[in-house]
């Protein structure tokens, strides 16, 4: 099986943007933690992050052809205004969850609402970098069943 990690703009600033709110560890380290958990339970792993909404469409658009069974998105702050990251998805048919480093119902309104949850099977925020993880090993064990 193959999972897709998606990860949306300035996500490759990770570890020196308000690490108060998005922690100490940069892209790398939630890539390797997360490649690390992927290869332990025999699944194939692609991470990507991009500022630039179409090369993160383009990435799901290919997810339909390649096998991938599903995708973990952070879309940031597509979040809240892409309905073509959501189109996307809902043009791809394998699993989708959405995660948020931040707690972003506890920060500005606009961050309240999310496109991708529209499509998400389950939304991770809040929880830091652990959310990526707690994604993949719901994904793997749901695999499993
Ligand atoms: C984010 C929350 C978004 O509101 C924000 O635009 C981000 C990151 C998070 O991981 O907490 O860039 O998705």
């Amino acid at each position: 099986p193959r999972v897709l990690v998606l990860h949306g703009p300035n996500l490759n600033l990770l570890g020196t943007r308000q690490p108060e709110i998005y922690g100490a560890e940069t892209l790398d380290d939630v890539n390797s933690l997360l490649r690390e958990k992927a290869i332990a339970a025999g699944w194939d792993i692609e991470c990507l992050q991009s500022n630039h909404e179409g090369v993160l469409i383009d990435a799901i658009h290919s997810a339909r052809r390649d096998g991938t069974q599903a995708i973990i998105i952070n879309p940031a702050a597509y979040t809240h205004t892409s309905v073509a990251i959501l189109d996307a998805l809902n043009a791809f048919d394998g699993r989708v969850i959405e995660v948020h480093i931040s707690n972003v119902h506890k920060r500005e309104s606009f961050r309240h609402h999310s496109y991708i949850s529209l499509r998400a099977e389950g939304v991770i925020a809040g929880l830091g970098i652990q959310g990526y993880l707690a994604a993949l090993e719901a994904i793997i064990k749901a695999n499993n069943k």
